[in-house]
């Protein structure tokens, strides 16, 4: 039977990437995002199926879950991104609150909101796999902690799930191209400093994380579960 997957911003960067594996290993491959026209393009060019909705909105998720498949296989849970970037710095506590807020519906809620709406479609054997960062281990702010927790969320869910044969896991990258991640581009010394932070001296490809996914999301990871596995290229 052909196995099917979610790839939630499976239109840009390393959501698209790993619908692009996934699609060459063979998979029905459902992306989703905002941007419904960006996302059609991209899903005419997979191959894949587009279902365009807001992984942090409750209604949007429930009205999109007669267009997802009915047997999950594979969910990888991509959607997110540093909110702060581009934004002003907060001046006060109400926007500090609104940063954070911001950060952790992104990337934490939108995970555990689309996740739980699709619990019951898990197949058996299934593969779940969230992005986290390299961020949750510290700085970043809200960002970083919104990582960390899925993080923390990822272990409870293995254990959901792992009584049926699933797994869940996390892979966390660090510095990765290309990607809308930095919007309108990182500045050249601050990439600089993340290479030089790297053992292998370079910066990550969206094919680097997406193989890492392939495999964790592969049949054979089937002993791989509440894991966080970082790809940085020996960041420290
Ligand atoms: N690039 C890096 O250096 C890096 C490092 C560590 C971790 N990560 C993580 O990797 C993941 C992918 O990021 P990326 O680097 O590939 O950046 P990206 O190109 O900005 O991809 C993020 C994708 O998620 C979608 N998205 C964001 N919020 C969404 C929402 N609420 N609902 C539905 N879709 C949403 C975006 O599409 P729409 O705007 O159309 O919704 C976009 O396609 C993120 O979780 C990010 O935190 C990236």
């Amino acid at each position: 039977m052909t196995r099917t997957a979610i790839v939630t911003g499976g239109a840009t960067g390393i959501g698209k990437a790993t619908a692009a594996r996934l699609r060459a290993d063979g998979l029905d491959v459902v992306i989703t995002g905002r941007r419904a026209e960006l996302l059609a393009e991209t899903a005419r060019e997979l191959g894949a199926t587009p279902v365009a909705f807001d992984a942090t909105d409750p209604a949007a998720i429930t009205a999109a879950l007669p267009a997802l498949p009915p047997r999950v296989d594979v969910l990888v849970n991509n959607a997110g991104g540093n909110t702060d970037i581009g934004a002003p710095a907060p001046g006060d506590l109400v926007a500090l609150r609104q940063s954070w807020l911001r950060n952790l519906e992104a990337n934490l809620l939108g995970a555990v909101l689309v996740t739980t709406a699709l619990l019951d479609r898990l197949a058996e054997q299934s593969r779940v796999i969230t992005l986290g960062s390299i961020a949750a281990r510290g700085g970043a702010a809200g960002y970083g902690a919104a990582k960390a927790a899925v993080e923390t969320w990822n272990r409870e869910l293995a254990r959901t799930i792992g009584a049926r044969g699933g797994t869940a896991n996390v892979v966390s990258p660090g510095l990765t191209e290309p990607t809308e991640f930095f919007g309108g581009g990182l500045p050249e010394d601050r990439r600089a400093m993340l290479i030089e932070q790297t053992a292998n001296g370079r910066a990550g490809t969206v094919d680097d994380i997406a193989a890492a996914i392939r495999f964790l999301a592969s049949p054979e990871a089937g002993h791989i579960t509440g894991q966080a596995l970082p790809v940085n290229g020996g960041a420290a």
